[in-house]
C-alpha cells in the first residue's frame, strides 16, 4: 500500500484513502453509489487545493491513446498526472494502429509492463473490454462511441456546486440520444437524479442501457417533446448532433434536429435557478449559439474546469494504492 498517508502532515486526507486501487473505469456503473460520494468528495478537496504539494501517483505513469481528437481529455488528464506526481504519454492512433498495425491485446500486454495505468478515447466500447481483458492496469473511458463517463464525473461535480447533492435533480438532456446520453442515463442510476432525455423520432439513446437503468429503478423519462424537456428543468443540458465518426450523416441530422438548437430563449424557459451544461467542443449554428454557452445560465467553463478535478480525483483512486514500478 502507498503510504503517503504517513508522510503527510495533513491528518485530514486520510478519509481520502484511495478506494479502487487497480480497478477500470469504461463506463460510469463501474462505481458504486459510494464510491462515487468518495470519489466525488476527493474531486471538491482537489479543487479546494487541499492536495497541494503532494505527489501520490509519483513514479506513475499513464499512457493516453487517441483514436479520436480532444482538447479538454488530453489536456486534463496529462495535466492532472503532472499535478499528481506521475506522468503521461500520449500515442495517437496514427502512430500505434491500434488494431490495425497491431491487435488490440498485444498493445495491452505490452503497455502493462511499462505504464501503470490507460486511458483510451476510441471508437468501439468493446475495444477498451479488449485492453482490460489483456492487461492489469487500470483502464479508463476517455470516450467511445457508446459511453464518456469521464465526461459526466465532472458535469456532477458542477452539479453538486450549484445544487448540492444530485439526486432527485431535474436534468434534461436535449439532442442526440449518443454517447453523452447514455451516461446520462447511467448517471441517473447511480445518483437518483431525474433525467428526462428529449430526442428528435428517431435518435433515441441506446436500448439496452435504457433497460439496465429503468430495471435497476432509474428515474428516466425519454420524450420527443421539447415543451415537455423544458417544463420543469434545473439542467438542460445538450452535446453536438455529429458526434466524431459520424461526418457522413452530418446532412441528415442537421434536418432532423431542426428545433433543437438551445438559444438564449430557450433558457429562458428553464427555471430561474437552471443552469445550461455542454461537454463542448460545441458545433455553433447546430446544437447551440455563442449567446448561450455565454449567458448567465451557463455553467459550461466551469464544467470544463471540474475535468481537470474530476479526472485527477479518479485517477488518485484507481492508481495511488499501486506501487509504483521504478
Ligand atoms: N468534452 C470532451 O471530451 O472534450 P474533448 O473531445 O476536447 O476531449
Ligand atoms: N458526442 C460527442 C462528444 C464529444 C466530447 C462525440 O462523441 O463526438
Amino acid at each position: 500500500m502507498y503510504n503517503y498517508f504517513l508522510m503527510t502532515s495533513e491528518p485530514t486526507l486520510t478519509e481520502h484513502s484511495p478506494i479502487l486501487t487497480g480497478k477500470n473505469f469504461l463506463g460510469s456503473l463501474d462505481l458504486t453509489p459510494q464510491s462515487y460520494r468518495k470519489v466525488m468528495d476527493t474531486a471538491h478537496a482537489m479543487k479546494r487545493s487541499e492536495f497541494r504539494g503532494l505527489k501520490p501517483l509519483e513514479g506513475q505513469t499513464l499512457a493516453m491513446i487517441f483514436e479520436k481528437a480532444s482538447l479538454r481529455t488530453r489536456t486534463t488528464f496529462d495535466v492532472a498526472m503532472y499535478q499528481l506526481g506521475g506522468h503521461s504519454i500520449t500515442l495517437s492512433n496514427a502512430e500505434i494502429g491500434l488494431g490495425v498495425r497491431e491487435r488490440v491485446s498485444d498493445v495491452a500486454k505490452n503497455l502493462e509492463r511499462w505504464v501503470d495505468g490507460i486511458m483510451a478515447r476510441v471508437y468501439l466500447q468493446t475495444t477498451l473490454l479488449e485492453l482490460a481483458q489483456h492487461c492489469r492496469v487500470p483502464v479508463i473511458n476517455g470516450l467511445s462511441d457508446s459511453l464518456h463517463p469521464v465526461q459526466l464525473l465532472a458535469d456532477y461535480q458542477t452539479l453538486e456546486e450549484r445544487f448540492g447533492n444530485p439526486s432527485g435533480l431535474k436534468i434534461t438532456y436535449l439532442g442526440d440520444g449518443n454517447n453523452m446520453a447514455n451516461s446520462h442515463i447511467e448517471m441517473s442510476v447511480l445518483t437518483g437524479s431525474d433525467v428526462t432525455i428529449c430526442t428528435p423520432v428517431g435518435y433515441e439513446p441506446n436500448g439496452g442501457i435504457l433497460l439496465n437503468a429503468l430495471a435497476a429503478g432509474a428515474k428516466i423519462k425519454l420524450t420527443h417533446s421539447i415543451d415537455e424537456a423544458l417544463s420543469g428543468c434545473q439542467v438542460l443540458y445538450t452535446d453536438v448532433w455529429i458526434s466524431m465518426g459520424q461526418e457522413a450523416e452530418a446532412e441528415r441530422k442537421r434536418r432532423a434536429f431542426a428545433g433543437y438548437c438551445v438559444t438564449p430563449q430557450m433558457l429562458e424557459r428553464i427555471l430561474p435557478d437552471g443552469i445550461f451544461l455542454h461537454c463542448l467542443p460545441a458545433h455553433y449554428g447546430e446544437e447551440t449559439v455563442p449567446e448561450a454557452t455565454e449567458h448567465p445560465k451557463s455553467a459550461v467553463f466551469d464544467q470544463a474546469e471540474n475535468r481537470l478535478h474530476a479526472q485527477k480525483a479518479l485517477l488518485y483512486h484507481l492508481m495511488a494504492g499501486q506501487t509504483a514500478r521504478w
